[in-house]
């Protein structure tokens, strides 16, 4: 008797009711993610960039630390869905008073938000909030640790380019140490097969980060030498405490993204940012506003990828299906 091998069906939803990192997901809830992304995309070209996948739903975006992108795009991607949305930042709350995350969390659930996402200049502050919330908790940067829905939107925008991830050579590029975008990239690339190669200097090296799946060099051509993505991070000076480097004249010319250095990349390589640039310093501005660059893209992904996300999160299909 012959025994047939009888294949797993694709996963509809994922398994938690928050989303803290992506060290909690698997690569099939990664891709997930990225596939609603694209279906949640198409919303944003009707003459009504509206469904009511998220109606009665209430999410609070509580932001401890500055943001641009990460806000505005979960801002808009909560309006798309027919969320009500309520924006909190520490600012203009009594956090200004002394009140602790823990309060400040706990009174606002005492107001049955559905979703809670939260930026946070702490390291671990979404699990904190995730044990005592009973919303859903979505990381929007939490310290150094993970900024997982960037690593998404990356992703999403690297396989528009590229079709897959799995075989690519990516490389991370430029304060490695305090970036949380570089932590959820690593774990998401290599969870689906990308070669990554991170370059920066020694003082901005995490311990360790070579027992992460990545190869680690000082040389920045040899991280950008046949590269099909190149990823440039941003010197996080309000983090640094100390001299990591001599100036930042010296590190433009050591480390910066400069069209000369570019050309030992492929001849297709797409070059990305997660935002904001310190133009001169990581990324030389022919190089950032240049044919290869994908930064404004990444921003636009960013409203679809969080669609998803929120979308998933509330339950997807199960609670809501006209999208
Ligand atoms: N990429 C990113 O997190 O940008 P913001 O800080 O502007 O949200």
């Amino acid at each position: 008797m012959t025994t047939r091998q009888v294949e797993a069906p694709p996963i509809s939803a994922l398994r938690h009711k928050d989303l803290l990192g992506i060290s909690d997901l698997t690569a099939d809830e990664i891709l997930l993610i990225l596939d609603t992304a694209e279906a949640m995309r198409e919303i944003g070209d009707r003459p009504i960039k509206k469904v009511p996948a998220l109606r009665g739903k209430t999410v609070v975006n509580l932001f401890f630390e500055a943001s641009t992108r990460t806000r505005t795009s979960f801002e808009i991607a909560e309006k798309r869905l027919s969320a009500d949305t309520l924006n909190i930042a520490a600012t203009a709350s009594s956090v200004v008073k002394g009140e602790t995350l823990v309060d400040t969390a706990l009174n606002l659930e005492a107001m049955a938000p559905d979703m809670i996402v939260l930026r946070h200049a702490a390291s671990g502050a979404c699990h904190l909030l995730s044990r005592i919330c009973r919303a859903g908790i979505i990381n929007a940067g939490d310290g150094m640790h993970e900024h997982p829905t960037q690593a998404l939107l990356d992703a999403f925008t690297i396989r528009e380019h590229k079709k897959s991830i799995a075989g690519l050579k990516v490389a991370i590029i430029g304060d490695l140490l305090h970036s949380r975008v570089l932590r959820s990239n690593v774990q998401l690339l290599t969870k689906l097969g990308a070669d990554v190669w991170v370059s920066g200097p020694p003082t901005l090296m995490p311990a360790g980060i070579e027992r992460q799946g990545v190869r680690k060099t000082t040389s920045v051509d040899e991280a950008v030498e046949g590269a099909d993505v190149v990823m440039l991070l941003r010197l996080q000076i309000e983090r640094m405490q100390g001299m990591f480097f001599p100036s930042l004249r010296e590190y433009f010319t050591v480390f910066g993204m400069t069209r000369e250095r570019l050309k030992l990349a492929k001849h297709d390589v797409i070059i990305m940012h997660p935002g904001p640039m310190n133009r001169g310093v990581e990324i030389d501005s022919e190089v950032a506003d240049g044919p290869y660059s994908v930064i404004l893209e990444q921003v636009s992904n960013g409203v679809s990828v969080r669609m998803a996300v929120l979308y998933l999160l509330a339950g997807g299909a199960e609670h809501e299906t006209a999208v």
